[in-house]
């Protein structure tokens, strides 16, 4: 297994290249199961969970693969409708084949994703959302076994504990295009990737409105054709790097960036002290004055701070002039980062949802083990400004996300290597 080593304390600065969403990517990649034709998806990122969908949609008899960017689906039709426990583990996504798989074939085995390090992750909405739509689902030994003959249009409350559900509005909505009539997702997610996802599915023939509002429409058509589509820039990406240069008193213009996918996160970092510009063709990131200045973060759906930047901004506010509050409210077990960081220096103390961080002058370098994806990146972030050297183990994590991690780093004048363990 690979680990990043990493030498704090340089300035980021240049410009940095935003690869496309992997968030966006998955179910889109999914969608592709709801058409026999040819589909071309560009601007797909180079990272393990992409390559991990094309492997499971080729499990499933479908011809996928990658040139580049490009992921192209072959012109044929899916003839296994299973998805299995090995490939389901590895990575949560998987759940997206469930909806088109149900729509295009009338049934499906998807084996139950589990929880994760991130705490619980239920799939809840998943389920009622398909069983409103007329699905017959059931679980047995560890499966989830759907089936309906003809899916029927019909009103849907996706709201559940913790609000809407990205991956739920992708499910239900990509079902809900074949099937009969008419259907009203109600509390619908809102995210970037959800309308990136909805304006595919339009291409290939769908009738949906009100993509990118809580209330989605959609009127089922008999079938979709092929279509080709350029994914969004990762939104999640970008905000790492804002970070990335804050955090290390950089200077860096962020390319591809779409702002109005990033206002939550512009807001926040400019009430830190950081200058935070729009400038074509992104977002340029630098410190306005030397202290960061602390802040209160809230995670919320979007168009709120999203969760996947909780850790990272984390770090920014290890090292602010003062006490920061970060509340986590749609991952409330999402603090896995937190005893890493308090390795390197940081003072965070947790209070259920709640973390308190009253900032030091500085942090240290440290052996600390990567976790999960976001928070992998956090410690990444931490390790570029703390004194001395500090080794990321286990970043497979971060190779699931961040595209070329090390070399756009580098690229900007960050000491970071990657090595193998
Ligand atoms: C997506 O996961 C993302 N994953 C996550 O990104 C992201 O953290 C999350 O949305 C929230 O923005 C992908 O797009 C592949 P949710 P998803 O359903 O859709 C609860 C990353 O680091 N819930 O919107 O699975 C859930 O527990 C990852 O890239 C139910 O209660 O998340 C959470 O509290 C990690 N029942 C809230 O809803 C359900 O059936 C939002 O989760 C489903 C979810």
């Amino acid at each position: 297994m690979d680990k990043l080593v990493i030498e704090g304390g340089a300035p980021l600065k240049g410009e940095v290249e935003i690869s496309g969403s992997k968030n966006a990517s998955l179910p889109i990649m999914a969608a592709t199961i709801l058409t026999n034709d040819k589909c071309v998806i560009t601007n797909v990122p180079n990272l393990k969970d992409i390559d991990t969908m094309i492997k499971l949609l080729n499990f499933m008899g479908l011809k996928v693969y990658k040139e580049k960017d490009r992921v192209i689906k072959e012109k044929g039709a899916c003839t296994r409708y299973v998805s299995p426990y090995e490939i389901v583990s590895t990575m949560r996504a998987s759940i997206c084949v469930l909806g088109p798989l149900l729509a295009k074939k009338g049934e499906v085995k998807v084996s139950f994703p589990g929880g994760c390090i991130i705490g619980p992750r239920p799939i809840d909405l998943h389920l009622k959302g398909l069983r409103a739509l007329g699905a017959d689902i059931k679980i047995k030994e560890g499966d989830i076994i759907a089936r309906a003959k003809r899916l029927k249009g019909a009103h849907i409350y996706l709201g559940g504990h913790f609000g809407s559900s990205v991956l739920a509005t992708a499910n239900v909505m990509s079902a809900a295009v074949l099937a009969d009539g008419e259907t009203i997702i109600h509390n619908a997610a809102c995210e970037p990737e959800v309308t990136d996802l909805a304006n595919f599915l339009i291409k290939m023939g769908a009738n949906i409105e009100g993509h990118s509002t809580p209330t989605i429409k959609i009127n089922g058509v008999k079938s979709l054709h092929g279509a080709e589509c350029r994914v969004i820039p990762d939104r999640i990406e970008v905000g790492t790097y804002m970070i990335a240069a804050a955090i290390t008193n950089g200077n860096l213009l962020i390319k591809n960036a779409k702002t109005g996918h990033i206002m939550a996160i512009m807001d926040k970092m400019r009430e830190a002290n950081c200058l935070v510009q729009r400038e074509e063709p992104g977002v340029r990131v630098k410190r306005n004055r030397k202290e960061i200045r602390p802040v209160a973060v809230t995670t919320l759906q979007y168009p709120g701070f999203p969760t996947d930047m909780q850790a990272q901004i984390m770090s920014l506010m290890c090292i602010a002039d003062g006490i920061s509050v970060v509340t986590e409210k749609i991952y409330p077990e999402r603090f896995i980062h937190v005893s890493e960081l308090s390795r390197m220096g940081a003072n965070i103390f947790l209070e259920g949802p709640n973390a308190i961080i009253t900032g030091v002058k500085s942090l240290s370098g440290a052996n600390v083990m990567a976790s999960d994806l976001r928070a992998s990146a956090a410690l990444v972030l931490a390790g570029l400004v703390a004194k001395g050297k500090t080794t990321v183990h286990r970043i497979y994590h971060l190779d699931r996300g961040y595209e070329n991690i090390e070399i756009k780093l580098s690229k900007v004048g960050a000491k970071v290597k990657r090595v193998r363990e």
